[in-house]
């Protein structure tokens, strides 16, 4: 029965993806363009920190996204770090994130000084669960102003939702939920460059977002994050903070306060810049593979495609399914067969609380998010896919 599911579960995504002997989970795509515009900032020799291609990377991103403020740094976890402490997280304090994320997301929390807390995802958005929220809140109290965790004694000052596999999650109830409770949203939205909520870009709901570019996202610098908020002061101060508080003099070398050199080089925002030049049509590529995947799934029993949810454009960064019944081991068996025929599938990241350094931390029921990780599987989603005839 495992065997034959397996064996269909092969051909279904074969049937999409095509017969290359290995085919990786999300490559990047580099062309002639890439190569053209980063050859143009090797021949300026402004390959470092400073450069037109940060200020035209910066530009463009916040055009796409609509912030008004888009910062550049040298990755997804520094703009983490950097948008929590600009948040108002403080050393000590707790900060409601979900299971169900990459590690970053619980880092930085860590770099800032404060604990996660870990809360559960909803099975539709794979996002941060508006209810499980609600429950979770219903157990701090109010003091002087302030939400505390009881058991902790410990200020609770934000909450990071992240749009899972570039599928935006329910963000407007959770931003309103957390300006009911005084808390700050911190939106990770890694994975969603180009996904949108109506027709308003991921990562500009919270009072600051944050992107990455690593090399398995929909647009790469190689590595690479970025800042984004509506806040001209925030804007002001993450440039600030995360380009080690020089102030601006021709020669002197004076800072105002420790800070970070959390920067991005020229060299890969040129790399970025002509990723942009390609990005809607990534966009087009990844929902034509998106369309594909879902309708080889449809005739597949037990096995369904994950769609963006209802009301929402995902750039389907990663596409998924999920049996209808969450079975570890049948999925690890999926796992499996597809690795061992040259198809790099994987599963969710296993949840933050399990990981080592997580254990002991503070968290609510997390029946969902053991589901989702039992049950979900990535499959093969680079731009190129599409292009197959
Ligand atoms: C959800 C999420 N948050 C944060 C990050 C951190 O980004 P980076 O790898 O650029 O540090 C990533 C991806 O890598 C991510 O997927």
């Amino acid at each position: 029965m495992r065997s034959t599911l397996a064996h269909e579960f092969i051909a279904t995504v074969r049937a999409v993806v095509g017969d290359e002997p290995v085919i990786g989970l999300h490559e990047p795509e580099i062309g002639e363009v890439e190569q053209a515009f980063v050859a143009e900032c090797l021949a300026s020799t402004f390959v470092s920190s400073v450069g037109p291609f940060v200020t035209r990377f910066e530009q463009e991103i916040a055009a796409i996204t609509g912030a008004r403020h888009a910062i550049v740094v040298s990755n997804g976890t520094s703009a983490l770090h950097v948008a929590l402490t600009l948040a108002g997280v403080r050393p000590g304090d707790e900060v409601l994130i979900p299971a169900l994320s990459f590690v970053a997301t619980a880092n930085a929390v860590v770099h800032a000084g404060a604990r996660p807390f870990f809360v559960d995802a909803n099975p539709v958005t794979l996002g941060l669960d508006k209810v499980a929220l609600e429950v979770v809140i219903s157990g701090f109290e109010r003091r002087d102003g302030v939400l505390v965790n009881p058991r902790t004694g410990s200020r609770v000052s934000a909450i990071v939702p992240m749009h899972t596999f570039g599928h935006p999650l329910d963000i407007r109830a959770i931003v309103a939920l957390a300006d009911e409770h005084g808390l700050v949203v911190v939106e990770d939205a890694a994975e969603s460059l180009g996904s949108y909520v109506g027709d308003r870009h991921t990562g500009t709901f919270g009072r600051l977002g944050v992107l990455s570019f690593n090399g398995n996202k929909i647009v790469t610098t190689g590595g690479g994050g970025m800042v984004l908020t509506d806040d001209d002061e925030l804007g002001a101060r993450a440039k600030h903070i995360t380009s080690t508080a020089k102030l601006s003099h021709p020669w002197e070398f004076e800072h105002d306060e420790v800070a970070w050199n959390y920067r991005m080089p020229n060299i890969n925002a040129a790399l970025g810049m002509a990723q942009l030049t390609r990005f809607d049509g990534f966009l087009v590529e990844k929902r034509r593979l998106a369309d594909r995947y879902s309708a080889a799934f449809a005739d597949l029993d037990g096995i369904s495609f994950l769609p963006e949810p209802e009301g929402t454009t995902s750039n389907y960064w990663l596409n998924a399914v999920r049996l209808d019944v969450a079975d570890l081991a049948l999925r690890d068996a999926l796992l499996q067969a597809s690795h061992d025929a040259g198809l790099k599938v994987r599963p969710f990241w296993n949840l933050l609380s399990d990981q080592r350094m997580y254990r002991e931390n503070e968290r609510g029921d997390l029946s969902t998010a053991r589901e989702l990780l039992d049950s979900v599987i990535c499959l093969p989603s680079s731009p190129r896919l599409a292009r197959l005839p």
